[in-house]
């Protein structure tokens, strides 16, 4: 627990951002959590995923940018991945991932105006492209602006999908709200930021009991349910569950993050199940992957041995 405080307060942390990323130390973690640094990296990896039957969501890394300029860097960013998307075949299985901070949410003043423009223009792109968008969800106190954000777009985009984390209180009655509309597509994952003590679940056995209380609530609606956890015994609930609701392989998928479990993403696809694998990419990797140690102390002796190597 105290690892893991420490490490999402690292994940915030400006100077250690800037110590992190000027050494090839961390190299080796890198690779194995993002797809590299360009556009062409992550399509290639969603190419190779797509031959084993894979499907992909791809993420621009960056957040909180503190400048229109890099939310207008990061929107042309997203369109020339779809546009790459595009070229190679790709838009049937791969789609892309959006962190709203990243498109300018943040920026205080006109930041959400800037955001649902930038995002919008990603959203036509995709829409061209044929393929579909997903807004991450951050820090708590950007997830009502996020939905508000998912809300003002979706009459035009109803295939756009959010998150929920399952770490809020809030999330069961967000839940409620987004199972009411048919076809929405919703990923629930437990929420890798820091929750509060009073506004969320810190114990673990909380964030599980909660994750499953809003999965049963989607794959019992007309939402689709985009599952997205490594844990086993979340896994099999939601595979209980779908079976229970009467739900198909194609009425709901499985998502997990690139570099974590290949195996078990390769046996569900095997299975004949929508599996969907999250690939980031980019130069502006510190805050995932800190994110990535702070859940799984694995992850974080990883790194450590990896430096230890050099
Ligand atoms: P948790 O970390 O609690 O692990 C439970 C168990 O799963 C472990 O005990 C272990 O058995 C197994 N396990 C976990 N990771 C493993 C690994 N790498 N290798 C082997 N076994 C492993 N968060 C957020 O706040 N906003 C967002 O938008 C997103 N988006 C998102 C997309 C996708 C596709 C995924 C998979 C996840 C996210 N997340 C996220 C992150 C999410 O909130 C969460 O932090 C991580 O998925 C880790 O939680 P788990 O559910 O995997 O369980």
């Amino acid at each position: 627990m105290v690892l893991r405080q420490t490490l999402l307060a690292a994940a915030r942390s400006d100077r250690l951002r800037a110590l992190a990323s000027g050494t090839r130390l961390t190299r080796g973690v890198v690779d194995r959590f993002v797809a590299g640094k360009h556009a062409e990296d992550a399509v290639r990896a969603a190419g190779e995923l797509a031959e084993k039957g894979i499907l992909s969501s791809i993420d621009h890394l960056g957040e909180d940018t503190e400048h229109p300029s890099q939310a207008e860097e990061i929107t042309k960013g997203y369109l020339h991945l779809l546009h790459l998307l595009s070229e190679a075949g790709l838009t049937d299985s791969a789609e892309v991932s959006v962190k709203p901070t990243a498109v300018g949410l943040a920026l205080g003043g006109e930041g959400p105006r800037l955001a649902a423009d930038n995002l919008a223009r990603i959203c036509a792109a995709a829409a061209e492209a044929g393929t579909t968008v997903t807004v991450d969800m951050e820090a708590e106190r950007h997830v009502a602006p996020t939905l508000r954000l998912v809300a003002s777009l979706r009459p035009e985009h109803p295939w756009l999908g959010c998150v929920l984390q399952a770490y809020l209180h809030r999330t069961e009655g967000d839940t409620a709200a987004v199972a009411s509309e048919p076809g929405a597509r919703v990923r629930l994952c437990k929420g890798a930021y820091a929750p509060d003590p009073v506004t969320g679940h810190t114990a673990r056995r909380d964030v599980d009991a909660a994750y499953v209380r809003s999965l049963r609530r989607l794959m019992d609606s007309e939402a689709y349910p985009m599952v997205a956890t490594h844990d086993p015994r979340l896994i099999d609930i939601a595979t209980t569950l779908a079976r229970r609701f009467g739900r198909t392989y194609d009425g709901f998928e499985y998502q997990m993050l690139y570099g974590a479990r290949p195996d078990e993403q390769r046996r569900l696809a095997d299975l004949g199940a929508r599996m969907r694998v999250y690939i980031p990419y980019g130069a502006d990797w510190y805050g995932y992957l800190v994110r990535r140690m702070a859940e799984r102390p694995a992850n974080a002796a990883f790194a450590a041995r990896s430096v230890l190597r050099r």
